[in-house]
């Protein structure tokens, strides 16, 4: 029998998927994307859903947990990559966990082993009906924040690493970096991730530039290089500059 082959799905970042990584993220991955407060994380995931729906014909959905979908979807229509096209045509969805929470009853300060089931079993509904190739979650750091202990984070992140795997899908789980350690989260969501992207802030000059470094891909060669990004109303863009 032949080896199964690692299918890759293009982010649409030219310098992302072909210079940086060997052609694209792989599928049936969960890829952990830190980085401090305002660097870029939710714009990256967004773009990389938009792209999905617009260059690539795949559906996209983003879990939104820290800001309200009304909120990020004014944000994010600044970009040049947002089509209301695609949210209308429901190709790029947005889904406000709140909502969900409330529907579900859980509103309550320490999710139950049968909350953290409900909520496996929301998102394999989700990604199934919808028939989602890419998914977002922002951020990972709030969806486990009311979870028990880290032996049930640590059991909830690999359960949900299988659906991602089952489902063929590539999720970008958003985390703030936890300044100061050599651990990109407090809880360790980088051990369980299959990948990370490290978006940073770099002092070059009396100038604040931010980078983007792959730190780890599971399945593939890629560069560990910190390149340069440049953040504009067409999103975020990479250059050939590295650190
Ligand atoms: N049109 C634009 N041109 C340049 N920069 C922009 C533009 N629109 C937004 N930004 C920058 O994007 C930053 C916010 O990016 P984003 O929300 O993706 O960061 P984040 O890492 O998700 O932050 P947080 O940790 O707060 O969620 C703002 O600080 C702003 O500087
Ligand atoms: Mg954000």
């Amino acid at each position: 029998m032949d080896d199964p082959v690692i299918e890759l799905c293009r982010s649409g970042i030219p310098t992302l998927d072909d210079n940086i990584l060997s052609g694209g993220l792989p599928r049936g991955t969960m890829i952990l994307l830190t980085g401090s407060s305002g660097v870029g994380k939710t714009t990256l995931a967004c773009q990389f859903l938009f792209n999905g729906a617009t260059k690539f014909n795949e559906n996209g959905l983003i879990f939104t947990l820290t800001e309200s979908v009304t909120q990020m979807k004014r944000f994010m229509s600044q970009f040049a990559f947002y089509s209301s096209r695609a949210v209308e045509e429901k190709k790029v969805q947005f889904l406000d966990m709140r909502t969900i929470y409330k529907q579900m009853g859980m509103e309550r300060d320490q999710y139950t082993v049968s909350d953290m089931n409900s909520l496996l079993r929301i998102i394999d509904e989700v990604i199934t009906n919808y028939n989602i190739k890419r998914l977002v979650v922002d951020s990972i750091t709030a969806m486990i924040f009311r979870m028990p202990d880290k032996e049930k984070i640590r059991d909830f992140l690999y359960r949900l690493g299988n659906i991602i795997f089952d489902h063929n899908v590539v999720a970008l789980l958003t985390a703030e970096e936890q300044s100061g350690t050599r651990f990109y989260t407090e809880q360790g969501i980088e051990f369980i991730c299959d990948g990370i992207i490290f978006l940073k802030e770099r002092e070059v000059g009396n100038t604040l530039l931010r980078t983007l470094q792959v730190v780890k891909m599971r399945g593939m060669a890629h560069s560990r290089s910190e390149h340069e990004v440049i953040l504009t109303s067409n999103g975020i863009e990479l250059t050939e500059r590295t650190f």
